[in-house]
């Protein structure tokens, strides 16, 4: 069981990003995000054209909707379902996490490990700016 982050921090910051590996060490990317005064965890791919919703700025979340930055699709936080656009009638594939009565959010997806913080690419120290991806 791996300690992620806490829900003000989730909240604060409105999504928080990480990186996770299945059983056979492909890496996915995850985000943690506000459902009302929790939180959950979505893979952090659109089910229409695998656009990630956080690029590394953040996912785009309007009025308790994670807004696909490709075409638009609006999934709900809470659910993770999707109505509208190119996406509809789909859903986003959970993650399980476990949040504790102090806030602290916790990995607990049996067919995950987590890898780091952030996104696949940037598994550097997260405060480095000097790494320059070309
Ligand atoms: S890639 Fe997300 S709606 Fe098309």
């Amino acid at each position: 069981m791996e300690q992620l982050t806490t829900v003000d921090t989730v909240h604060e910051e409105g999504s928080w990003l990480f990186t996770v590996s299945d059983r056979f060490g492909d890496e996915e990317e995850v985000i943690l995000v506000p459902c009302e005064d929790g939180v959950e965890a979505w893979v952090n791919r659109c089910t229409h054209e695998s656009q990630r919703f956080d690029t590394g700025r953040g996912a785009p979340i309007r009025n308790g909707q994670i807004v696909c930055p490709r075409h638009g699709s609006m999934f709900d936080s809470c659910s993770g379902h999707c109505d509208n656009g190119e996406a509809a009638n789909t859903t986003l594939p959970a993650v399980d996490i476990t949040v504790h009565t102090d806030g602290t959010v916790f990995l607990t997806d049996d067919d995950v490990t987590f890898a780091h913080e952030g996104g696949i690419d940037d598994d550097d120290d997260p405060d480095s700016t000097s790494h320059i991806s070309l």
